[in-house]
Formats: C-alpha cells, structure tokens, sequence
C-alpha cells in the first residue's frame, strides 16, 4: 500500500474524536483540527477514557499513554499541511463540507487523499471543490467508532480506483470490515436506519405506544442493541432530520418526509444526549 503515515482527522465530535482515536490505536500519527479548543479538549478527555475502558478489557495495542501521545490537536487547519490522508467529520452541513474541501486542496500536499465521514452529501459534488477529484472519496465511519466495525466506502464519480484501493486498506489496518456504496444519498446505512427510525416518531406521534415501550419492542422483539429513540438520542436528533431532509430531497419521495414531531424536537433544541435532552431527559 502507498504508505500512509499521517492522518489528520477534522473535527472532533463524537464521529471525528473517535475517528482519530482508532486510526492513533492502528500506529498512525493524528493531526486532530477543531476551531473550538474547549471541544479539542473534550475529545482528548473522551479519548483518554475510551481507550481506558479498551485497555482494561485487554483490546489495546500498546498503552494508553502511547496511544494518545499520537494524536496531536490543533485549532489551526494549516497544521494539517504534512498530511498523507485526511479523513473530514465536521459537522453534517453541506456549505461547510464544501468549503473545507476547497481549503484543504490548497494546504495539503497534492498527493494525499481527502475522504469525508459524510452520512448522506454527494461525494461527487464534494470532490468538484477539489482540483484533485480522483483522489476524494467518501469513508463513512458508524458510531461509536471504537466499537462498531463498519466502515461504508464511497466513490465519487471521478475516483480512481488507486485511491479506492488505499481507502478499503486504511480502513482495514483501522481493524474496520469495509463495503462498498454507491454515491447515492444516505448511502446503505442510513438510507435503511433513518426512515426506520423517522417512522418511530411517526409511531409515538401517532400515540401507538410510549417511547419507551417502542424502544423496548424494537429491543426485544428484533434483537437490536438500542430502540429507535435511544439511538436517535445517541447519534443526534439534528443530525437524524438532516439526513432526512437530505433523503426527501434528493430521492424526491413523500415516503422520505421528516416526522413533524422530529422536527419539533430540533426545533426545540432537543438533539439527543449531547443537550441533555432528546427523546428522553439526561
Ligand atoms: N469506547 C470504549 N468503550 C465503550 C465506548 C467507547 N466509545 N462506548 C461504550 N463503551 C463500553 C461501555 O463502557 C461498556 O463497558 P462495560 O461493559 O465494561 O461497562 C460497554 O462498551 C457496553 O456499553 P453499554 O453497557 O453502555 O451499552 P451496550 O452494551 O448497549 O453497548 C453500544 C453500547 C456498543 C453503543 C451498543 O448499544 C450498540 O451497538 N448500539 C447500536 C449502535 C449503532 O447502531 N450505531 C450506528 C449508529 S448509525 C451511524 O453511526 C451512522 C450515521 O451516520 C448516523
């Protein structure tokens, strides 16, 4: 494999904290930008006690000291100027996720890889911003990262099947199983995932059962981890809409429509756990 050292990860939330937390557990050296250093700091402090728990468990490589010795944060984009690979997990907004593509273009060095964690935005159109378009690609991370092994590969129309080929080894050297997704909104997960769980809120607008019975239903009666409400607590009310609101856009099917309760939610502020109130109250 072309050899990647580097990794510079971009933002640091729950996907991108996670996301340079195991590429430094597969031997990379992570160059972590936020603009916010209170969240940088955050996500050093969450690191720190993720690979705690693993290490007690006996699922580290090395310490945790060595480990996050790696990841070096910083609140300057241009620290991410010696990057071989740079896997993007900014927030899911699509003026966003265009701009930095165009930043980073001109501060990393014109052979490295641009891949973006985007659950649902057009790599294509995120790759256009980038005089480099064979080399964008989409690597789209499950949270929680440490612990979920899926990583779903998206190509552009113009990525070159080198780059792909890097992409899938970047991700297995991470320990991750990859698959292969077409560039089509929502990709495989969440193209499955939201409208599931859009169709719980319908259900508790509707006044089929509580939430916590409908979460406990889905527990039980499907064997899944967490109901719908406690995993659209856990990856963000927000975000959920967002990927909704993409999906009705571009598929253009009344099937896709937000639930208007999901939306009041966000309106209201309540995205989940990481405000303190979501579904349910933390
Ligand atoms: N790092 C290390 N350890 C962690 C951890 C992390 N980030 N998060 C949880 N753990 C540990 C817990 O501390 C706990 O350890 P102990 O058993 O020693 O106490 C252990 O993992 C189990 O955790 P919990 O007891 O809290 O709960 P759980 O057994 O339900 O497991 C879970 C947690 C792995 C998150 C599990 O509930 C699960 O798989 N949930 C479904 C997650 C899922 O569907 N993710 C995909 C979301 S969709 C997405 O990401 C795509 C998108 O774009 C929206």
């Amino acid at each position: 494999m072309a050899t990647i050292n580097r990794i510079g990860v971009i933002g640091c939330g729950q996907m991108g904290g996670g996301i340079a937390q195991v590429a430094a557990q597969s031997g990379y050296q992570v160059t972590m930008f936020d603009v916010s250093g209170s969240q940088l700091e955050k996500a050093m402090t969450g690191m720190e006690k993720s690979l705690t728990k693993l290490s007690e468990k006996g699922k580290l490589k090395g310490t945790v000291a060595e480990v996050i010795k790696r990841v070096r944060p910083v609140s300057q984009i241009e620290e991410l100027g010696n990057c071989d690979f740079v896997i993007e997990a900014a927030s899911e907004n699509r003026e966003l996720k265009l701009k930095l593509f165009g930043d980073l273009d001109r501060i990393v060095p014109k052979g490295a890889i641009l891949c973006t964690n985007t659950s649902s935005i057009s790599i294509t159109e995120i790759a256009r911003q980038t005089s480099r378009a064979e080399k964008v690609a989409g690597m789209h991370f499950m949270n929680p990262v440490p612990l979920m092994s899926l990583v779903e590969g998206i190509r552009g129309l113009a990525t070159s099947n080198e780059t792909f080929k890097i992409v899938r080894e970047v991700a297995e050297s991470m320990g991750k199983v990859f698959i292969e997704a077409k560039d089509a909104p929502g990709f495989v997960v969440n193209r499955v995932l939201l409208p599931f769980i859009n169709e719980a809120f319908f259900a508790l607008q509707e006044g089929l059962a509580s939430p916590k019975d409908i979460d406990q239903a889905i527990r039980l009666g499907l064997n899944h981890p967490m109901g719908p409400f406690e995993l659209a607590d856990y990856v963000g009310l927000d975000v959920c809409l967002s990927v909704m609101e993409i999906l009705h856009r571009d598929l253009g099917d009344s099937k896709y429509r937000p639930a208007p309760l999901l939306r009041k939610y966000v309106e209201a502020g309540w995205f989940g756990k990481k405000t303190g109130r979501g579904v349910y109250v933390y």
